[in-house]
């Protein structure tokens, strides 16, 4: 659901069932779920020092890097605890880079009972769609990697939506070159990290262009609701043509064949490259029972290991919750989360 500040239009995207994502679904080997769960790695909260372990993930580490740019992992269902679930994640996650703990390593995201249309709330607290997105909207922070897993799918909707911003790029380069010159300049984005001072003059330091490409880089952050909320407060028209192309964003986004589609189940997760693809989810209804809400278990990974040096300990980059539990900071609006 693409929600503008001008408008407050909302733009359900329509989910596909794309069959090469279906097909791209890694099953996690049953040695690195071993591994994952032995008591040395749950109560260290490193990375299983097993060259095999570290090899299996330093290929889904290049997936993330290069092409396709996500991975979906499943672990198969042995009839693991949700605590166990985690475990598997977190071993993995941490040996593909440094978990982020500014917000706690591992934040829950699930529907909070309310309603971003009646008040300022994050739209991931909601179960309404949260629009494509790159995760972070400051200027100094933005994770390499986006990682999900789910442990409870809703009862109807949910769908977890990916694009290549490489791929939109090349098309608003090819069709409405006109566009990148707006898209390629720093933009002001909304300052929204709790417990940052987030007035006017923080909003304008906090700039950084939608499309950022030289030769040898690409990185593509879009968060529309946030830039238009941001000019809003400034009490500044958005820049010529910014509108325009954000549309032409969006219009490229609404079409199916330029997106992938999967609802992830229960012990499936999704690593995507934070610097490259926007994510979104459709909006989702919970199912009465509480025990049953739709929850996705999300991290930012910093710093990709790719290659990870075989034999490497790959260490967490806090010194905290060791065990993923639950959120690291029940205080953390992670305004953009899926
Ligand atoms: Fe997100």
């Amino acid at each position: 659901m693409i929600r503008t500040a001008q408008s407050k239009t909302l733009v359900s995207p329509q989910p596909r069932v794309s069959q090469s994502t279906l097909a791209a679904v890694v099953h996690v080997p049953m040695h690195i779920a071993d591994a994952s769960l032995t008591q040395e790695t749950r109560e260290t909260g490193v990375t299983p020092f097993a060259e095999p372990f570290l090899d299996w993930a330093k290929n889904i580490s290049k997936q993330i890097s290069k092409k396709p740019g996500f991975v979906c992992l499943k672990i198969d269902d042995e009839g693991y605890t949700n605590q166990e679930l985690r475990c598997v994640y977190a071993a993995i996650a941490r040996s593909l880079g440094s978990l982020n703990h500014r917000y706690g390593e591992f934040f829950d995201v699930k529907d909070r009972g309310l309603d971003h249309t009646k008040e300022s709330v994050p739209v991931s607290k909601t179960r309404a769609s949260t629009g494509f997105h790159t995760d972070s909207s400051a200027a100094d922070y933005c994770p390499d990697v986006v990682g999900l897993l789910c442990l409870q799918q809703a009862h109807s909707g949910g769908e977890s939506l990916l694009a290549d911003g490489e791929t939109l790029h090349d098309w608003i380069a090819l069709y409405h070159p006109e566009a990148l010159s707006v898209l390629t300049r720093p933009l002001y984005r909304d300052v929204i990290t709790p417990g940052t001072n987030r007035d006017c003059s923080a909003i304008r330091k906090n700039a950084f262009p939608i499309f950022s490409r030289t030769e040898n880089s690409f990185q593509f952050r879009y968060m529309r609701f946030w830039i238009e909320t941001a000019y809003q407060k400034l009490g500044e028209p958005l820049p010529q043509g910014l509108r325009h192309a954000m549309n032409l964003i969006d219009s490229y986004l609404l079409d199916p064949n330029n997106t992938y589609c999967r609802m992830l189940t229960r012990g499936e997760i999704l690593f995507l490259n934070n610097r490259r693809m926007c994510h979104s989810r459709t909006a989702f209804i919970d199912s009465p029972k509480q025990s049953q809400k739709r929850t996705l278990v999300r991290t930012w990974i910093d710093d990709l290991q790719e290659p990870i040096d075989s034999g490497a300990l790959i260490k967490s980059s806090t010194k905290s919750s060791t065990t993923p539990n639950s959120p690291g900071n029940p205080d953390f609006d992670p305004a953009l989360a899926s």
